[in-house]
């Protein structure tokens, strides 16, 4: 690892009281200062052109107030650079070089705190840093006053602001008219802001396209996360923290330093999805050994259950007690998809497909509590149902070469899982389980805390540190939305805390939404959207369930490339993949871990195009989505190596295609290629192409 440090005067320039820090090429440039009031500001621009205008920063504590009457003075600007290697993602090697300075705020009435600013070519990140001092030991944080302030009215690609879920639609508006826009429903069981408040990572673009601007945090550690507050008028945030249980929005015990507050800054929307900043803010790993943490593919007895007809639970008998009744006495539904010979079947067909995981969901006692509410949801981590047959499987999957997933639903009783935990980990250690998706859905009983609260932060951390001492791998659902915290636990491969594919049975996701959600939700981390819908005719399972996915077969396909994921599935049935076999071949081939990227096309809500390099062979992959207009892919294809030839295989929709009437036609062809050559995919509404770049001499 290259490791340079150097003391600059560079791009400090200190006049009266404010101080400006740029980034290492110029573009970016922060400036902090006091106001006449004595109140923290900063304010940020690009290229000469003001995008956050003076904006306040400020903390609010049971005990004492970040607010005015405050002196600022700065430190030297200090250049960092640095490469760093990531365990997985979309890059082997990842530069993290900034320019940072120091402002130190010194008050008569409210505590001494630092502010740090950290300014990358590709953004800003800057948090507050607090000192023990006096005999000021905690504070109880009652709010937290950052503002980002917008020189011009941006429009903004953003969901509601929600202390539970971030499953919404994106709404695109500009920030003047987000009272109008921005659906004010909540979702199932979640707690919508009151007033109007947008979600972050939120995504905005200059009124005449002049600059894009991600705005999220990093780092979330020992803090609520931060939601935003929108004033229509100036137009600006304000940050929102969530409240823990008893109104409180954080407990901490000083010195401590808030999580980052990041912009993302750029005049050309690729750069925003090549940024890996939100990363370079977090902490390096904190597992020395991480040789045993492998992404994968994987399958899963699971969208059966979302296609109706078979259940999680064993029974219909909501009268089981986990852990007390004996369930060989109960009788069974008849619909279980997690028994035995069903397992097998995934067995079977993920190891002929070369795919690694099998994920089985319901293979455990209480999904009958399910259904219970609020009052009684528990479930056991180390019981099988009866049809289940724990030893069975592991020898079965093993003969095959097979890993099979654990599946952990908390049914959001957060405090009922830690307590098994040691015993949940002790079982996957010894039935051979590598990696565990964990849910959270519902309310958080009994604390009544929320998903995004200081708490549930706490435990999503400790639930990935107890894990990677078993050396396990964690893939966890319904959790606060990621903030980096993978770079720290890279054995927390993926998460959900979107709107994910399984809507795609639930009404259907637009296809603009995953041409928003790698400008948003994928910038702190991979999620774990479940790709590869073939069978898009849900209807025709004979299930009763008619939700139309929005999308084309070929889309599904790219969805691998543009939402990268070191923990990926293959979500479809197997019946449904040997029905579509030539293009479940994609689904087979793709990687899951890139050496390197290069985003070809890009525009939020619209379309998107990337390149990536596998990182354990020379071949190259290619996808390209569109929102719900055709569109036609053009690029060249100058990041492959110069003078050598590759064979292209093009998974591309067919000439009348369209997600709405005709998702199932696409068409496959090869064609020879080289690093001159340039490349038009032709997307159909609603549509995609995915194309694998083999050398020729590899052939
Ligand atoms: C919601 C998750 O997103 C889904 O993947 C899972 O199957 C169900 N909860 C049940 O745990
Ligand atoms: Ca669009």
């Amino acid at each position: 690892m290259k490791n340079l440090l150097f003391l600059l005067g560079l791009g400090c320039a200190v006049s009266g009281g404010a101080a400006v820090v740029s980034s290492p090429d110029g573009d970016i440039a922060v400036n902090m200062d006091v106001d006449g009031a004595g109140r923290p500001v900063y304010s940020v621009s690009y290229k000469g052109m003001p995008v956050v205008t003076e904006s306040c920063l400020g903390l609010s504590a049971r005990e004492t107030a970040i607010a005015e009457g405050y002196n600022v003075e700065f430190g030297d600007v200090v250049e960092f650079d640095e490469v760093w290697t990531p365990v997985w993602g979309e890059y082997a090697e990842v530069r993290n070089h900034y320019n940072e300075l120091v402002g130190r705020f010194r008050g008569e009435s409210g505590p001494d705190f630092d502010v740090r600013v950290r300014v990358f070519d590709d953004g800003v990140g800057f948090r507050y840093e607090l000192p023990q001092s006096g005999d000021l030991y905690f504070l109880s944080v009652t709010g937290e006053n950052t503002e980002f302030n917008f020189a011009d009215d941006y429009t903004v690609f953003a969901i509601p602001g929600d202390y539970d879920t971030d499953e919404f639609l994106y709404t695109k508006s500009p920030m003047s008219e987000l009272g109008e826009k921005l659906p004010r429903s909540r979702h199932s069981e979640s707690t919508l802001i009151d007033g109007l408040a947008v979600q972050t990572p939120v995504m905005m673009k200059h009124p005449e396209g002049k600059v894009y601007v991600n705005v999220h945090e990093a780092a979330l550690v020992g803090y609520p996360s931060m939601a935003l507050d929108v004033d229509v008028e100036k137009p600006g945030f304000k940050s929102h923290l969530t409240p823990g249980a008893d109104g409180v929005r954080g407990y901490v015990q000083l010195p401590f330093n808030t999580p980052w507050r990041t912009l993302i800054i750029s005049d050309d929307a690729r750069d925003i999805l090549a940024s890996q900043l939100i990363y370079n803010l977090n902490e390096p790993s904190k597992i020395a050994d991480t040789s045993w943490i492998y992404p994968q593919k994987f399958m899963g007895v699971w969208w059966e259950m979302f296609l109706g007809g078979n259940s999680w639970a064993y029974s219909d008998d909501i009268s089981t007690r986990p852990g007390v009744t004996d369930y060989s006495k109960v009788k069974p539904n008849g619909r279980h998809a997690a028994n035995t010979e069903n397992v097998k079947k995934y067995i079977d067909f993920a190891a002929e497909s070369g795919i690694k995981g099998v994920l089985v969901e319901g293979w455990n006692e209480g999904w009958e509590t399910w259904t219970e509410g609020r009052k009684n949801r528990h479930f056991m981590f180390d019981k099988a149902y009866p049809d289940f047959d724990v030893e069975g499987l592991e020898r079965y999957a093993r003969e095959k070469g097979v890993k099979l997933i654990m599946h952990h639903e908390t049914s959001a009783n957060a405090a009922d899982y830690e307590r098994q935990l040691e015993a949940a980990f002790d079982f996957m250690n010894e039935h051979g389980y590598d990696a565990v998706k964990t849910g959270y859905v519902g309310y958080i009983i009994p604390r009544g805390e929320h998903h995004s609260s200081q708490w549930m932060n706490d435990h999503y951390i400790e639930v990935a540190r107890r894990a990677a001492e078993h050396k396990v791998m964690v893939n966890s659902h319904e959790a606060v939305r990621p903030t980096g915290l993978m770079r720290t636990w890279p054995n927390w491969v993926a998460q959900e805390s979107a709107r994910g594919g399984e809507y795609e049975a639930m009404g259907g996701n637009p296809p603009e939404h995953t041409t928003i959600l790698p400008f948003t939700r994928l910038k702190g981390g991979p999620m774990d959207y479940t790709p590869g819908i073939v069978e898009t005719d849900l209807a025709s399972y004979g299930f009763g369930n008619n939700s139309k996915p929005g999308t084309t077969i070929a889309r599904q396909l790219a969805l691998y490339l543009t939402m990268p994921s070191p923990m990926q599935m293959a979500c479809d049935k197997p019946e449904s993949y040997r029905r579509y076999a030539d293009a479940f071949e994609f689904i087979k081939v793709v990687p899951v871990e890139w050496r390197t990227s290069v985003y070809l096309e890009a525009e939020p809500g619209d379309y998107i195009t990337v390149a990536r390099q596998d990182k354990n062979s020379d071949d190259w992959y290619v996808g390209a989505i569109t929102d719900e207009n055709a569109r036609k892919a053009k690029f060249r294809l100058d990041f492959l190596p110069k003078g050598v030839k590759y064979i292209a295989t093009v998974y591309e929709d067919g000439k009348d295609a369209d997600y709405k009437s005709n998702p199932k036609s696409y068409k496959i062809y090869e064609k020879k290629v080289d690093s001159k050559s340039e490349m038009t995919l032709e997307l159909a509404p609603g549509g995609g192409a995915a194309v694998r770049l083999t050398p020729v001499s590899g052939r």
